[in-house]
């Protein structure tokens, strides 16, 4: 798994505000992008409850995000979550990819962290990233 998404020019730093808790419905699923122009660092972060789980919005195989809109992402609540252009399957748990065209491979895990109801960029990613 690469870091380089922390070179993007426009990374959030630690500490920084990613989202308000209630940016992410519980089950689902909300895409941020950080920068303009045609690359921005784009993440998605995932709720369990007060668990979240951040990944950098950008599919193992193609390179491609897995979706550009909140309303284009396709979760199974708490289970999975997939590609809206050719449908690779990601663990909810861990990012891996366990159905599609990139199996056994994973997103990259963003450190995030909960204070209050805002979602911070984190400085690492502990354990399996749980932040509760
Ligand atoms: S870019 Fe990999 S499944 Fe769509």
């Amino acid at each position: 798994m690469s870091d380089d998404w922390r070179q993007h020019p426009d990374c959030p730093a630690s500490g920084q505000r990613l989202c308000r808790l209630a940016d992410v419905p519980d089950g689902g699923g909300h895409v941020l992008a950080f920068g303009d122009g045609d690359k921005p660092l784009r993440i998605i972060v995932l709720r369990s409850g007060d668990c979240i789980r951040a990944w950098h919005n950008r599919c193992p195989h193609f390179g491609m995000p897995l979706a550009l809109k909140d309303e284009w992402l396709i979760v199974q609540p708490h289970e999975s979550f997939k590609c809206n252009v050719h449908y690779a399957r990601f663990r909810w748990q861990d990012g891996v990819c366990d159905d599609g065209e990139c199996v056994g491979e994973a997103l990259v895990a963003i450190p995030v962290t909960l204070q209050g109801d805002e979602i911070l960029m984190g400085d690492t990613c502990a354990g399996d990233q749980l932040t509760g």
